[in-house]
């Protein structure tokens, strides 16, 4: 059968079958808060649902939303981005495993993999995955996992995903994708041979700063079964509420993403014109050292730029708080444009040394570019770089 537009997926896939369960023919997937389910007779549970942290209605339309947009069998909904990381963690891999993880990381998923992993016995190695050959070197018989965040996190890398799952298949070694910065509309990891996705859906895919929440994402069966395991097992579930919202975000996702990525790349143009930049980081400049991977790999460049200003923490500041619509926020993803300092902020829990190393001091800056009229936003940041 032929697959459907992305945009007519986010919009109806997962919507109908529970239309047959509601009595009224909702057109939109209720919000199913209740806790339990009562049954006819104690073998049998009602149209599979017996306990709501097992599997819930709506977090069930939700699920099956996110496959579709991934355009995988098997979607699953947690509590938040990092729980959903955890969830991966704790169901693929056991004490005397390896992973191989990107360098430049969410602070979040640094801090999960290295404190909690290592109490685990699971050992982690950092590396640059964006040239896939050093990858090959690193590989030993206690390699299980690969982690790729692609664009990366504060500076837009690219993993070449095909070349990276490639090789790990090869090796009998699981990729996994965290696919949070690219969001569905613009990349498919699993299309590209990974095994595993995840989100913060709290980004894109939710799209309105209102909730908190992640997802994993997989075409096999086995993996499906184990992370679906952990999810009852440990129990940190996205909220019936909390998956509503979800799936209302994802309706739109098509339409923000366009806009998002418009107005990322002009604020990258302008800011690598501005002379008031040393460096501009984002997968749309041809200047990018990955630009041509990503546009191999990816439909669009996304909505994330990253900026190291020329100037110390004092003309940073000024910068900042001369700035009217960007709100200095940590997180990324929603209408509204937000602007961050990755050093202070989403990336304070790398190590000091680790930070020096790669390059994440007080005058880089990130931007989560929203889905403001352009105009607007190019005036404010020219109002505010005056004061740099
Ligand atoms: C790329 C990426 N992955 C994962 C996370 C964690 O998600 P959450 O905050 O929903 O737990 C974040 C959060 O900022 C992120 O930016």
């Amino acid at each position: 059968m032929k697959v459907k537009g992305f945009a007519t997926r986010a919009i109806h896939d997962a919507e109908k079958p529970l239309q047959d369960t509601g009595e009224y023919g909702d057109v939109v997937v209720p919000i199913h808060l209740t806790t339990t389910f009562a049954r006819k007779e104690p073998e049998t549970a009602t149209k599979g649902m017996d306990y709501s942290r097992t599997g819930n209605p709506t977090r069930a339309a939700l699920e099956k939303k996110l496959a579709s947009l991934e355009q995988a069998r098997h979607g699953l909904a947690f509590a938040s981005g990092l729980a959903a990381e955890a969830a991966v963690i704790m169901a693929l891999l056991k004490s005397g495993d390896t992973v191989i993880a990107g360098e430049d990381l969410y602070g979040g998923t640094r801090r999960l993999l290295v404190n909690f992993g290592a109490r685990f016995g699971i050992k982690v190695i950092f590396a640059d995955l964006s040239n896939h050959e050093n990858i090959q070197q690193l590989i030993t018989k206690e390699t299980k996992m690969i982690w790729c965040e692609t664009p990366s996190n504060p500076f837009l890398k690219i993993t070449p995903l095909r070349e990276v799952s490639k090789i790990a298949s090869e090796h009998g070694i699981l990729t996994v994708a965290d696919n949070t910065f690219a969001s569905p509309f613009f990349q498919n990891p699993i299309r590209l041979g990974c095994d595993v996705v995840m989100h913060s859906t709290t980004k894109y895919i939710g799209g309105h700063s209102d909730t908190i929440g992640g997802a994993v994402v997989t075409d096999s069966d086995e993996l499906f079964q184990s992370v679906k395991f952990f999810q009852n097992a440990a129990g940190g579930i996205m909220s019936p509420f909390d998956s509503y919202l979800t799936l209302r975000g994802a309706k739109t996702l098509s339409a923000r993403m366009v806009i998002h990525e418009r107005n990322a790349k002009s604020i990258a143009n302008y800011l690598a014109s501005s002379g008031k930049a040393k460096e501009v980081f984002y997968p749309g400049l041809e200047s990018h050292p990955l630009h041509a991977v990503a546009a191999r790999q990816m439909s669009g460049f996304g909505g994330m730029v990253s900026v190291r200003l020329n100037t110390d923490l004092n003309g940073v500041r000024r910068f900042l708080s001369n700035l009217e619509l960007f709100s200095l926020a940590e997180s990324l993803g929603g209408v509204e444009s937000l602007i961050e300092v990755p050093s202070m902020m989403t990336h304070l829990s790398v190590p000091l040394e680790e930070r020096k190393r790669l390059g994440i001091d007080e005058s880089l800056i990130r931007i989560s570019a929203g889905i403001e009229d352009e105009r607007d936003l190019l005036d404010d940041l020219s109002k505010a770089l005056e004061h740099v």
